[in-house]
């Protein structure tokens, strides 16, 4: 499928634990390309304590990636910056001091929890972001307890206005075959609204967007793989530059 979207990657060099070098993310961004994707938000992580890459050092680098993939890759493809913003209670504060918090200069934000995050901890992060007028989309929520265990509670998110991101490797099966079913009931229900890839590498977790959009128009018809790989993501891309 061509013109799809690629929401959720650490493609930025040397910013995360994603890839670690300019090669390594044109490397990247070439299997994206043949792969059909035409637009990325690359999204380094900012977790508290762990991963907090000055901003001066990210446009820098998001500044010469922009150059190195027209000359390397092709200039028909659209990279944006944002963040995969790790909660912590005193998140809305970074926003005051922090410019790409959220994903392409959108109101959305690619928000992340801890595994075993209760639900009124995700609740309440969440609402607090709303209450303040961002979207959040809750990055990969195949892997946290409280929304894994129960399909209702991610419908009553769903229902506060919060969007739900999968990884591209749990649809197709990468992280077990529980997991994979999981997805699969996620989108029988239509509690889904994006699938990212989360690459961090070449090899060991690869952009796979392309494998993607085939399982889902396998799974659930073209449209739905459209839906999710296009449609949605241009909403996001387009509320800044629409
Ligand atoms: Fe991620």
């Amino acid at each position: 499928m061509e013109g799809t979207y690629d929401i959720h990657c650490h493609i930025l060099p040397e910013v995360d634990d994603g890839s670690k070098s300019m090669d390594e993310s044109i490397q990247m961004l070439k299997m994206q390309y043949e792969d059909g994707v035409r637009a990325i938000i690359l999204t380094p992580h900012y977790r508290k304590n762990m991963f907090e890459t000055p901003e001066e050092i990210i446009m820098r680098k998001f500044g010469s990636l922009q150059q190195r993939a027209e000359e390397k890759v092709s200039t028909d493809l659209k990279l944006h910056l944002g963040c995969e913003l790790h909660t912590s209670m005193d998140m809305l504060e970074l926003f005051q001091i922090r410019k790409n918090l959220t994903l392409a200069g959108s109101s959305f934000v690619l928000t992340e929890f801890s595994n075993t995050d209760s639900k009124d901890y995700v609740k309440e992060r969440c609402y607090q972001l709303l209450s303040n007028g961002y979207q959040p989309i809750l990055a990969h929520i195949e892997r946290y307890e409280c929304t894994y265990r129960n399909l209702d509670f991610v419908d009553e998110l769903r229902q506060m206005g919060i969007r739900m991101q999968v990884n591209a490797g749990s649809i197709l099966g990468s992280n077990g075959r529980s997991v994979k079913r999981y997805c699969r009931k996620l989108m029988k229900r239509d509690l889904l609204d994006f699938a990212g890839s989360d690459a961090h590498d070449t090899l060991q977790r690869p952009p796979s967007i392309g494998a993607c959009a085939t399982m889902l128009e396998k799974q659930m018809g073209y449209s739905y793989a459209r839906r999710i790989l296009i449609e949605n993501p241009s909403k996001i891309v387009e509320e800044n530059h629409g």
